[in-house]
Formats: C-alpha cells, sequence, structure tokens
C-alpha cells in the first residue's frame, strides 16, 4: 500500500497557519500596526481602503530594515525580538513569533519597501500568495511602509467569512484604537477610502489619547484610578456610576502597554459597580497597568489578545482596590472646609422677618416632620421652641464630619427623605435606598468574613414551604446559614428558625426568608440576573431596610449617616437606584439666575 501521509509544502503551510493569525482585515491591520510599533517608529500612517479587502497600507518612521533582515522577514519563524525561551519572560515587544508577515504573506498581494536609519536608499520586496516575486532597489527616507493588497484574493472561502464591510470596517477602528491606546506617544493617523478619519497628536498624556479616542463627551465625566502594590501598577479612569452604556465596549485593559481581553478583569469591573448599575449597563473604564513582565504570560493566544498571569490573585487585588478607592471617592460632600457654608435658619432672621416662620409650618405640612420636632431657628433658645426641639436645631457639630453626618441635618421629609445641607448645597438622602445600602454592604462584609452575628429567638419562627429541589434549597440553605441564619428542620416543609441576622427584626427576617423561597421554588426569572448568593443579600437588605414612610428619631437620622461615611459605595442602592442628590448652591444660584 502507497503511504498516505505526506509533509505539506512551506506555501501550504503558511497558507494555513494564516488562518490562525490573520482571520480578517482587522488582524492584519493589527500585526502591521504592532511591527511599527516594535521597529521604534515614533510615527505611524495606517491607510484603508475597502475596509483593508482591497488594500492596507502601514507607513512608519521606524528603524527599517537592510536586504538580508527584509528577506527573513517574511520567512516563518524568523523574528529579530527573542533569541531563547528566556526571552519570552520578560518580553517588552509586541512580536515575538515571527509568524506575521509570512502568515500575511501567503494570502495577499504583499509589498514591504524598507529604508535603513541613517540609509538613503533601501528596498522594496514584492511576494504575492507567498512566492517572492522581485526585489527592487529604491531611494527615500528611512522607514518601513507594508502594502497589503487583494486581501484573501486566492482563498476566497476565507473572503466569504468576512463580515459586511462596515464591520469589518469597525474592527479595524478598534484595532488601531487599542494600539494608539497602549502607545499614546506615537502619533497616529488613519484614512479611510482616501479620507482622514483620525489624526492623533502624539502625547505623554494618557488620558488626552483616550479623550481623542473616545471623544470629549464619552470621557469629562470620569474619574481616576489608581493603585501599586506587588510591583502591579494600575492607572486610569473609570466612569461614575451615574454614567452606563448599553455595552462594555468602552472597557479597556492595557497591560505593558498591549492592549488584552481578560477574563478575570471583566468581571471584576464589573464586580465593582455590582448595585451601582441598573441592570444590563456597563460601566467605562480604561486601565493601564505596568506588571513586571515575568509575571505576564503572552503567549497563551493566537494574535496575543489575552494574557495569563503567574500571581493573577494580585493583579486582581490591585485592581480590586484601585476601583474600590475610585469610587469610594465619589462623595457628595467635601468633609473638609466648611468656613464659606452658614447654618440656616438663622435666629436674627426669623425674628427680623416673623413671616419666615410660616414656610416651614408649610414644609411641615405633608405628614412630613414628626411634630415634636419643628424645622427651627438655630435653636440657641431665642423663641421658646427649641424645648420642643432638643439638641436638633443646635448649630452643627462638625467634630464627627464624616461626608455625610457632618452635614447641618435639616429634618426628615415626607417621611421619606432626608435634608442635609452643606458648603457645596442641599442633599436629598432616600432613606429607605440608603439604609438598604448599609445592611446589603454590611452583609457582604459578613459572608466575606465567615462571621455570623446572630440574635438566637426564643420563640421561633415556623415556615411552612411549598415542597422543592432539594438541591436548590441546600444551596440555599448554606448562603442563610452564611448570613447568620439558623433552623431546626420543622414537621413536613417547614421551617422553624431559631437565629437570624442582627440587623433583622424577626418579621422582618420571615418575610425575606418567605420571598427568597418563593422566588427560588416557583422557578420565576426574576429581571435580576445576579446569582442567588447575590439576590439573598439584596432581599434580606430591603425587607431590613427602614421604610419609605416611616418617621424616623433625629438619632436615627444621625446614625444613618454616620452608616453612609462609612460605606463603601455610598452612591446608589444595590437595585442601582441612586441614593441621594445634591442640589448644588452652584445650581440654586443659577435657577434665581444670579450666575
Ligand atoms: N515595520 C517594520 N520595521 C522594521 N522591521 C520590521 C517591521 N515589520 C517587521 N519587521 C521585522 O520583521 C520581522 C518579522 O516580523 P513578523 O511580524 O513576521 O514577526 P515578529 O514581529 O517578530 O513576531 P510576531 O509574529 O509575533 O509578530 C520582525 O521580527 C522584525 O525584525
Ligand atoms: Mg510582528
Amino acid at each position: 500500500m502507497e503511504n498516505r501521509i505526506k509533509i505539506l509544502s512551506e506555501m501550504l503551510i503558511n497558507q494555513i497557519a494564516a488562518g490562525e493569525v490573520v482571520e480578517r482585515p482587522a488582524s492584519v491591520v493589527k500585526e502591521l500596526l504592532e511591527n511599527a510599533v516594535d521597529a521604534g517608529a515614533s510615527e505611524i500612517r495606517l491607510e484603508i481602503q475597502q475596509a483593508g479587502t482591497s488594500q492596507i497600507l502601514v507607513t512608519d518612521n521606524g528603524q527599517g530594515m537592510t536586504l538580508e533582515d527584509l528577506s527573513l522577514s517574511i520567512e516563518r519563524h524568523a523574528t529579530s525580538k527573542i533569541k531563547g525561551l528566556n526571552d519570552l519572560y520578560g518580553l517588552r515587544t509586541m512580536g515575538f513569533r515571527g509568524e506575521a508577515l509570512p502568515s500575511i504573506a501567503a494570502v495577499s498581494r504583499l509589498s514591504i519597501r524598507s529604508i535603513p536609519r541613517g540609509a538613503v536608499s533601501g528596498h522594496r520586496l514584492e511576494i504575492w500568495g507567498g512566492e517572492k516575486k522581485r526585489v527592487v532597489e529604491i531611494a527615500g527616507i528611512a522607514g518601513t511602509t507594508v502594502e497589503v493588497n487583494d486581501l484573501f484574493y486566492h482563498t476566497p472561502a476565507r473572503l466569504a467569512f468576512l463580515k459586511s464591510l462596515r464591520a469589518e470596517w469597525s474592527r479595524i477602528q478598534s484595532a488601531f484604537e487599542r494600539v494608539a491606546l497602549g502607545f499614546p506617544e506615537i502619533q497616529m493617523t488613519l484614512y479611510h477610502n482616501g479620507k482622514k478619519v483620525i489624526h492623533l497628536l502624539p502625547t505623554k498624556q494618557r488620558a488626552f489619547r483616550l479623550e481623542e479616542l473616545w471623544g470629549k463627551e464619552r470621557t469629562s465625566g470620569l474619574i481616576g484610578a489608581e493603585g501599586e502594590e506587588f510591583r502591579i501598577r494600575v492607572q486610569g479612569c473609570i466612569s461614575s456610576p451615574q454614567v452606563h452604556l448599553n455595552t462594555g465596549r468602552y472597557l479597556s485593559l492595557i497591560v505593558n502597554r498591549r492592549w488584552v481581553r481578560s477574563p478575570s478583569l471583566y468581571p471584576l469591573i464589573l464586580r465593582s459597580y455590582q448595585g451601582l448599575l441598573p441592570q444590563g449597563r456597563f460601566p467605562l473604564a480604561a486601565l493601564w497597568m505596568e506588571i513586571p513582565p515575568e509575571l505576564v504570560d503572552v503567549n497563551i493566544h493566537p494574535a496575543k489578545q489575552e494574557v495569563r498571569f503567574s500571581h493573577e490573585e494580585w493583579v486582581l487585588e490591585v485592581v480590586r482596590k484601585a476601583l474600590g478607592r475610585a469610587l469610594k471617592n465619589l462623595l457628595p460632600l467635601e468633609a473638609k472646609s466648611r468656613t464659606a457654608f452658614l447654618p440656616p435658619f438663622r435666629e436674627a432672621a426669623s425674628e427680623e422677618f416673623p413671616f419666615l416662620r410660616e414656610p416651614q409650618a408649610a414644609l411641615a405640612s405633608p405628614a412630613a416632620f414628626p411634630s415634636s420636632r419643628p424645622l427651627q431657628g438655630s435653636g440657641e433658645e431665642a423663641d421658646g421652641a427649641s424645648e420642643a426641639a432638643p439638641n436638633f436645631s443646635r448649630p452643627p457639630v462638625y467634630g464627627e464630619a464624616g461626608p455625610f453626618s457632618g452635614l447641618f441635618l435639616l429634618g426628615q421629609v415626607y417621611r421619606s427623605y432626608l435634608l442635609a445641607v452643606g458648603e457645596s448645597g442641599l442633599l436629598v438622602v432616600d432613606q429607605h435606598a440608603a439604609h438598604e445600602r448599609v445592611l446589603y454592604e454590611k452583609f457582604l462584609e459578613r459572608r466575606r468574613q465567615g462571621g455570623v452575628a446572630s440574635q438566637f429567638l426564643l420563640t421561633p419562627l415556623v415556615l411552612e414551604l411549598s415542597p422543592t429541589d432539594p438541591e436548590t434549597v441546600q444551596d440555599l440553605e448554606t448562603g442563610l446559614r452564611a448570613l447568620g441564619f439558623d433552623w431546626v428542620p420543622g414537621k413536613g416543609p417547614s421551617y422553624r428558625i431559631t437565629a437570624i441576622p442582627q440587623e433583622l427584626s424577626p418579621a422582618q427576617a420571615a418575610e425575606a426568608v418567605q420571598e427568597i423561597f418563593e422566588t427560588v421554588t416557583s422557578g420565576r426569572e426574576t429581571a435580576d440576573h445576579s446569582d442567588q448568593a447575590e439576590r439573598l443579600l439584596k432581599t434580606l437588605a430591603c425587607h431590613g431596610a427602614i421604610k419609605a414612610g416611616q418617621s424616623l428619631t433625629e438619632a436615627e437620622m444621625r446614625s444613618l449617616l454616620r452608616e453612609l461615611d462609612r460605606a463603601e459605595q455610598p452612591s446608589h442602592c444595590p437595585h442601582g437606584r441612586p441614593l441621594w442628590f445634591l442640589l448644588s448652591l452652584d445650581e440654586i444660584e443659577r435657577r434665581f439666575r444670579r450666575k
């Protein structure tokens, strides 16, 4: 019998390998831009015709190639970037495999002109479908121009896989953007069908490059995030929870100047916003990381778009902390200087203008202020009202000076909102949402630490439950135990609950557990797609929280504000609704046309 196994020709090998590296025009663009970057260019020009299907042209002013290098550059496994295995673990270049050019050469009509730095002449090499056509001498300025014509012209099957020109063009733009984010000091220009689309000035400031790429509108509200630990540095900016999009496109991670996808970092970013954004919405984030190259393995993905970290937990920790700090810094009011701020309702005013007392009564009328606590003058015993309002309307004591508790508390309105005022404006807090946030974080922390703060019930709560899938119930039980619940089995499908978390009253606990079980056993899809453990936290927080319509004592209000000071993310409730808004002094002045 004749041998069936044959060694493939070099050309066929290249064509097959090309499938991995050059999947579409945008992958060619990425490879060529990276080669220009590796050549030390300070200026790169990318010209595209027909979304890259008819032409991709990259011109750089990098170090160029000699004739020998030029000929070698299109050989498989020929690279100037690494010499041995060890170099892979200290990689400072974008490329290292020596595969990109031969792969591109195999599936297009390729021409490379290159003039080495310091020389005035060089060579142009032409190669069609992997076959060398000719080399000619050329003169000009130093640098390299790679021209890729008729991509996939002799692999029509591959052409058929391309999406519409529009989709390919959009991927090319992303490829351009990704390299541009990693190298803000390189001047870069992009043309499509002869028209200039974007021109990026060289800059030392990443923020400036980001603004040029994403636009002023998208970037103006971003906040800085940074951190450094374990020789890992992260720096960048993220959106505040008020800004969100229906796409995750504006999440960019750049590791040692390489834009990467990271299966572990994306979820981490989204988790940092958990409970801050409405369902299905995404934040914006551009994070630049510098990680010692020996901790990063780039050689795990054919297009080098994914990396693996050898101490992933360090990386995650640094990023998590940086994001946490940045989001926490979004507090409404500065706790620092309050010199310009005067407490409201000064007694002098109310004596001079007695009618000013009227509006206070009006404010109180929509069942708002508990009658024992009228919103009154500064309380310096001016008119006897202070008796009815002990402490409350005294001038503010800023000793505690948290960003919320340090404000001058005006009181509760509509039995649902707290009003407080500070130097920068008037703050309105939704009492239910705020308390929900506080409880949610407490439960979260408890679960993290595995500690339990339970209250034991003298009379167990008896819960009747409809029979259900034992596995689901088991998960739920574990979750509940971690949060401070305990029980003994009752008769049939019922529980006798013997301990509940400290923060909940027995009635609230019973309601919460009932709701949790009902949702799970009914198999009903909720609008909330977070996992079960997360939903458990939210449900408990929601049931345990002060309701709207509940009047609060001054001490309760103050304690809630103090808790908000301590909260990690005191801006949105776990369902994504805001906890407060600020009517800024600026806004007030604009409304009265003082500005
Ligand atoms: N624009 C350029 N300027 C100067 N030299 C270049 C340029 N493009 C490619 N080269 C040279 O050609 C070689 C081969 O390039 P190629 O992209 O195929 O491989 P690589 O960049 O070394 O590795 P990878 O396949 O991972 O990209 C490079 O190592 C480099 O020496
Ligand atoms: Mg390369």
